[in-house]
């Protein structure tokens, strides 16, 4: 949440951080800002309410702000409402140190009530105030911007990604992190900070990633880092894969469209990483098959469309492994005082790899001595950095905040996961585990013929547009499949909508069955069609507007559906891959159908580095 960009070097700034906030604007967009100093140091802030848009026409695409030194804000409110006051980088009083932050200070009454007294004076409601005002006040203390910043450390509780931008110490930019993402890039004379890696990778492709409390001071081609006593950490860059291009629309109308057009080149990839012939392998992990043969039990945490992936693993797992698994949001694990099961791998599946509360579920399950995995998709990420063992997802970045490819990908890993630990434990003949693998090598074309059908899906969206309410239903894996796409439609589309697990919905959802509500039911799991269909019958019965979603060549609900939407036949346990993509299309169609912005949907950010 909030995105943060730095520049520093032969270019003007404004321009650089412009465009680098716009690559970050997924992470929050109700305000922006931008502090620029000039050769002087003297330091001008400009700040706009709204999208980066306002702040672009505010400056001239940045043209009107002089110098080659500076810091950006693009905003997610927590601490006051979006407004041009509230919004980021802050002053201090003299209007010679300006911050930007990311992040949530949770101590920041009693730190405004130590800095009031000290006669510090407040404008804005924010937490981003006071720490700007508290290292301001370390630094008059200290006169050294490592010491000032060492003691903000001490004094802060919290997390936060902070930029600070000094007048006597022109040609600096001075940076810190705690448990929110910040990365540096050096190119030639250009340096740079930023929350994420899209804003920098036209620049270059070499990042450092900074530790939880390293301070980092920019100059022009430089980065040096410090730790606590202000002594020099030496880091090495890391180079990253994605391409330039891979962060940019590419010709269509919205992020979304896009990445749900990758969905097909994801999965392969990622296929591609963990599959050597028909063997799969993990490499550069201890998961080998004896640490393997040795779990006993699986937990999962997460959140949002990564929960959503694990529901799917979790039957995937189980019924090819025969190990039980429980599925966890990780918002609830941190704080239910879990219990610590002999044998337990508990996995974190995260797509940015810095999901505030992911990240403290997969702490607590490492103080409580468990073995740890994570399914992550940002390379360096926090969680990726803390885990025992990583397994990445070959997504590429992603920008819509409503996640499409890295969900796709997150499956696939789980699927991988669930067939080498059948394979290690026996559950599972060869022949099985073949036939498995050779399926989900079909699984990118089967997507990409559905992407090719996506004027029925576009169609039935039309249909639907003016539905109030909205019902998934589904059992096994088409329940897992159901919540994450009815998690999209709302998303997007705003409209409101629920998932039950089909044979759930007589123990009270059925009241809100009135005429033409609109009920999905998904039909992939062979066993089951039957128990489904009887359950979107009994909703018919009670008036509502029936929809399946099914394999092309199952015609069991053609005499009840209204309307029939058909995937490629695959393997039922492979089922929410396929499945997903028409639900993603139908929440991506409803969601321009009314004229929303698909990719920045109202008040979500798709980083969320905060509880
Ligand atoms: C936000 C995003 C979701 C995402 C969730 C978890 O809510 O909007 O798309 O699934 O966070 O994010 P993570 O980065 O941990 O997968």
């Amino acid at each position: 949440m909030c995105g943060i960009v730095g520049y520093i070097g032969d270019r003007q700034a404004a321009p650089v951080l412009l465009d680098g906030l716009e690559k970050l604007e997924y992470r929050g967009y109700d305000s922006a800002g931008v502090a620029v100093a000039d050769g002087n140091g003297n330091i001008t802030i400009v700040r706009a309410k709204g999208r980066l848009s306002s702040l672009s026409e505010k400056t001239d695409g940045g043209k009107a702000l002089k110098g080659c030194c500076g810091i950006g804000h693009t905003r997610w409110a927590t601490h006051g409402e979006p407004s041009e006051c509230n919004a980021h980088p802050h002053f201090n009083d003299e209007q010679t140190l300006a911050a930007v932050h990311n992040g949530i200070i949770e101590n920041y009454t009693e730190l405004k009530q130590k800095l009031l007294r000290r006669g510090y004076n407040f404008y804005s409601q924010t937490d981003t105030e006071v720490a700007t005002k508290l290292v301001d006040y370390y630094y008059k203390k200290h006169k050294d911007p490592v010491k000032a910043i060492a003691n903000f450390i001490l004094r802060v509780k919290g997390s936060y990604a902070l930029a600070v931008l000094f007048k006597e110490l022109p040609g600096r930019i001075y940076a810190v992190r705690k448990d929110s993402p910040m990365i540096v890039g050096v190119c030639g004379n250009d340096a740079f900070i930023a929350s994420d890696v899209p804003a920098i990778l036209k620049y270059t492709k070499s990042v450092y990633y900074t530790g939880n409390a390293e301070i980092v001071c920019l100059s022009v081609g430089t980065a040096c880092f410090f730790n606590l006593d202000g002594e020099t950490i030496d880091k090495s860059p890391v180079e990253i894969k994605w391409s330039a291009e891979a962060a940019e629309k590419g010709g269509y109308e919205h992020f979304m469209l896009k990445e749900m057009h990758e969905q097909p080149e994801v999965v392969k990839d990622t296929l591609a990483a963990y599959l050597f012939g028909s063997e799969i392998k993990f490499p550069n992990t201890s998961l080998d098959e004896e640490m393997l043969g040795k779990i006993g039990s699986i937990v999962v945490v997460a959140c949002g469309s990564a929960y959503h992936a694990g529901l799917a693993a979790q039957y995937v797992i189980e019924n090819f492994a025969r190990l039980p698994v429980r599925v966890e949001l990780a918002s609830e694990f941190r704080y239910r005082a879990p219990v610590a099961y002999k044998n337990c791998l508990v996995v974190a599946i995260s797509q940015s790899g810095e999901t505030a509360d992911t990240l403290a579920a997969l702490r607590e399950a490492k103080r409580l001595g468990m073995r740890t995995l994570a399914i992550v998709n940002v390379v360096g990420s926090s969680i990726a950095r803390e885990a025992d063992d990583v397994l990445y997802t070959r997504a590429g970045p992603e920008i819509a905040v409503a996640t499409t490819k890295a969900y796709s990908a997150q499956l696939i890993v789980g699927y991988l996961l669930a067939i080498k630990l059948a394979a290690v434990r026996g559950t599972m003949t060869k022949e099985r585990k073949d036939e498995l693998v050779a399926e989900l090598l079909l699984i990118p074309d089967k997507i990409r013929s559905i992407l090719l059908n996506k004027e029925n899906i576009q169609r039935f969206a039309s249909e639907a547009a003016n539905k109030k309410n909205v019902f998934f239903i589904g059992r096994g894996v088409d329940y897992a499949v159901s919540v994450e796409g009815s998690l999209k439609l709302k998303e997007i589309s705003y409209i409101h909508s629920e998932a039950y697990a089909a044979g759930e919905l007589k123990h009270g959802t059925i009241s809100l069955i009135e005429d033409g509500t609109l009920v999905l039911g998904i039909m992939m799991q062979r066993r089951l069609l039957e128990k489904t269909l009887s359950n979107l019958v009994e909703t018919k019965s009670r008036g509502a507007f029936v929809a399946a979603l099914t394999y092309e060549g199952n015609d069991k609900a053609d005499p009840d559906a209204d309307v029939k939407l058909v995937v490629p036949p695959t393997d039922d346990m492979f089922a929410a891959s396929l499945a997903v993509i028409p639900l993603q299309l139908f929440a991506y169609y409803l969601s321009v159908l009314k004229g929303n912005d698909v990719d920045k949907p109202r008040n979500l950010a798709k980083s969320v580095t905060v509880e």
